[in-house]
């Protein structure tokens, strides 16, 4: 069995990220589970009151489904042509103590997908992405892109997917993902 953690990026109600993160984890191929983290909870990052209280119990939760997953998904907005502060925030938090970095990050799988009513669908925000995992020293996957434009006209306003092809886009992104992460071992 495959153990993905997909992660939305977004606080919003009705994310686009956050249903193109529920739409994965209702199609999902055979073998693979996928847990849904989120970033809810998690404090602005203050070095203060990680040295006073330690690291928040939100992040916690989120950072140990992570070291227990087989691979990570990132589904990303993009503000400013970039990640959102409050995305980026959650995962500053998670590579919190240093030297626990290598228990969520070292050579672990990661994928990067995201939705915006925009035209390129967070290409740049997705792109922001790839230096913070470098330098994490994640395994960022580059077998597929899912960069979902317009999506004001993929979902409808229970944030199903409405968009066929869309659907099938973001099945084939999972499923060869997971395949990626299998084949790792
Ligand atoms: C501060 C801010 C900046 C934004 N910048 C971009 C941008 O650079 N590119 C883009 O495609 N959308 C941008 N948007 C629109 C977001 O893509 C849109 O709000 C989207 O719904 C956010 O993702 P969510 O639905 O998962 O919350 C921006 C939105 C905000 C609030």
């Amino acid at each position: 069995m495959i153990k993905l953690v997909g992660i939305s990026g977004s606080l919003r109600n009705r994310s686009f990220n956050t249903s193109l993160l529920n739409a994965a984890a209702e199609n999902l191929p055979e073998g693979v589970t996928l847990i849904k983290g989120t970033i809810s909870g998690i404090p602005l990052y203050d070095g203060d009151l990680e040295a006073s209280e330690g690291i928040p119990e939100a992040v916690t939760v989120l950072k140990r489904q992570m070291a227990e997953a087989d691979g990570v998904i990132l589904f990303t907005p993009e503000y400013n042509n970039s990640i959102p502060g409050v995305f980026k925030n959650a995962i500053d938090w998670i590579s919190r103590p240093h030297p626990e970095i290598s228990d969520v990050f070292k050579g672990r799988p990661f994928a990067i997908a995201g939705a915006s009513p925009g035209n390129y669908g967070t290409l740049l925000s997705q792109n922001a992405w790839l230096s913070v995992l470098h330098t994490l020293g994640a395994e960022a996957w580059s077998g597929k892109r899912l960069m979902v434009g317009n999506a004001g006209k993929v979902f409808d306003a229970d944030g199903r997917i409405t968009d066929e092809a869309i659907a099938k886009r973001l099945g084939d992104f999972v499923a060869g993902f997971a395949e990626f992460v299998r084949a790792k071992g």
